[in-house]
């Protein structure tokens, strides 16, 4: 079994801004229980300080103090830790780099995660800590392959790590002027010259991580499928095409005990395979009490829970406002992002008081309640490397009505009215008019035919969504690294 030491940009239960958080939450635990040794490495941001401020010594305990070159000055490192059952948490703190309002989006984003990086590869040796595996994640840490294998492959302790890398979303490259490369990265210009890191005219981390990585994986089969196309790689598909063969696609699940409609303290009521159908009419009544929309048990209440951008298809229902509208029933939004769609949303809410309810902003204990109420779950995205919230809405017996893309695809079960199977509903082109029908035939399905949508619920809610599968999978992917 391996010593594995993950490098993320965040992670449950300190701080999350979407599903990598999710992920490394939950898969480290799941890795322990199949006898791996897993600790996770992040930045210390201020969200995660704020958080735990009232008892920070309670939580965290100072490691080691060190300093690493940035633009040829020694940059101080302080290195905290907690644990959180088996598994070690250890965070990089540096208050100008880190304690900001947001965690990426800044025009020194190149720097700062440089900075985490190299922090990260020398901690190893200042706390003398020596992991078999480094698993990277998405462009934050990017980086590390190549800076293991062309900045410290003369010391053994270094060069006999080996790498993963997971793509969580291709369309966060990590792309940066190439001037940053030596002074600041500390890696040779040359690798910028001969191609090994450089992306168009620039340099980029992730194309890095596809260069230099041991194995690369992504959330799921059919995304490690369509990134290999010009459609959905990014401009990356090339050097993908050429590393294909180290190309796992590994599903994600879901930490089952923690998204447990069963015991989950944040809904209003809590409900199982037994009692989902009363339950969720339950949790409906007092989510429409809560926030306005008409009380009714009997409507089919829609649900939405994402990041509004363009990755979520929300412009297919941009164009089907006035049908939606029409529609026998009730949506609930909640999330935040583009301008132009949260400002749709809120004339859409405007003009349809007591059936549409729109929540901008990002709230954890809303966003279970609204899992547990729906009967519907909708994302309709362009692309989905994997997706989190469809699996939650299936273990709280919502069903998803998805686009056929990546984790989506793999995830969700369409209905089959033949054989009485499925999970949920899917269409296969971004097309409005298609998502249109579907949904049009998920109404009449729950109105018209309410013993298919029961059986459909309780596909759902017994689906399994769990680590279990994947982590053997991740499993046979190390065990494949070190043998
Ligand atoms: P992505 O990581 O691309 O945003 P995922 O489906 O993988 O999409 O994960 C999204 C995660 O973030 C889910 O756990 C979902 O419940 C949560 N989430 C998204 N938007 C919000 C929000 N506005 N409030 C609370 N939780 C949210
Ligand atoms: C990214 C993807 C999402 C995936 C998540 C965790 O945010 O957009 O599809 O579920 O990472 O892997």
């Amino acid at each position: 079994m391996a010593t594995i030491l993950m490098v993320a940009s965040e992670g449950l239960p300190f701080v999350k801004t979407g599903g990598l958080a999710d992920v490394i939450g939950s898969v480290p635990a799941a890795l322990t229980e199949q006898g791996h040794e897993v600790s996770v490495i992040m930045p210390f941001y201020k969200k995660i300080k704020d958080k735990y401020a009232d008892r920070f010594n309670e939580v965290f305990t100072f490691e080691s103090e060190y300093t690493v070159s940035i633009y040829y000055r020694e940059i101080p490192v302080r290195i905290y830790s907690s644990m959180v059952e088996d598994v070690k948490y250890y965070f990089v703190e540096h208050a100008g780099y880190f304690e900001r309002d947001g965690l990426y989006g800044y025009g020194d984003d190149g720097e700062r995660f440089g900075y985490f990086q190299k922090a990260v590869l020398e901690m190893l040796h200042q706390l003398n800590y020596w992991p078999q595996i480094m698993h990277c994640h998405d462009w934050q840490s990017g980086m590390i392959p190549c800076m293991l294998k062309e900045c410290h492959r003369d010391d053994y302790r270094y060069s006999q790590i080996k790498t993963v890398f997971t793509i969580h979303n291709i369309s966060f490259q990590g792309n940066f002027d190439a001037s940053i490369l030596t002074p600041c990265l500390g890696v040779p210009y040359y690798l910028y010259e001969n191609g090994a890191v450089r992306f168009d005219t620039g340099i980029s981390f992730m194309k890095s991580a596809f260069v230099y990585a041991d194995k690369i994986t992504t959330v799921s089969p059919t995304y490690s499928q369509e990134i290999l196309t010009p459609q959905y790689g990014e401009h990356m598909e090339g050097i993908l095409n050429m590393r294909r063969y180290d190309l796992w696609g590994i599903t994600n699940g879901i930490d089952i005990k923690f998204w447990n409609p069963k015991t989950d303290p944040d809904i209003y009521e809590n409900y199982d395979l037994i009692n989902v159908k009363e339950g969720k009419k339950a949790n409906k009544v007092a989510l429409q009490k809560e926030y306005g929309l008409k009380v009714n048990p009997d409507v089919l209440l829609v649900g939405v829970v994402s990041r509004l951008t363009w990755q979520k298809g929300f412009y297919l229902m941009m164009e089907q406002l006035s049908a939606i509208c029409a529609s026998p029933i009730q949506v609930f939004i909640l999330g935040s992002g583009e301008g132009q769609i949260e400002h749709t949303f809120r004339n859409l809410e405007e003009g349809n008081k007591g059936k549409i309810v729109f929540y901008q902003g990002y709230n954890e204990a809303l966003a279970h309640k609204v899992y547990a109420a729906s009967d519907l779950f909708l994302m309709p995205s362009l692309f989905e490397p994997c997706g989190i919230s469809q699996l939650c809405a299936m273990r709280y017996g919502a069903l998803p009505l998805v686009r056929e893309t990546g984790g989506l695809k793999d995830t969700v079960e369409p209905y089959n009215q033949y054989d009485k199977t499925g999970t949920g509903f899917s269409f296969e082109k971004y097309d409005s008019v298609d998502m249109m029908n579907k949904l049009n035939d998920a109404i009449d399905l729950y109105y018209n035919n309410p013993e298919d949508w029961d059986m459909l619920m309780q596909n759902a809610i017994t689906k399994d969504v769990s680590w279990h599968k994947s982590a053997s999978i991740y499993t046979t992917l190390y065990k494949e690294l070190l043998d």
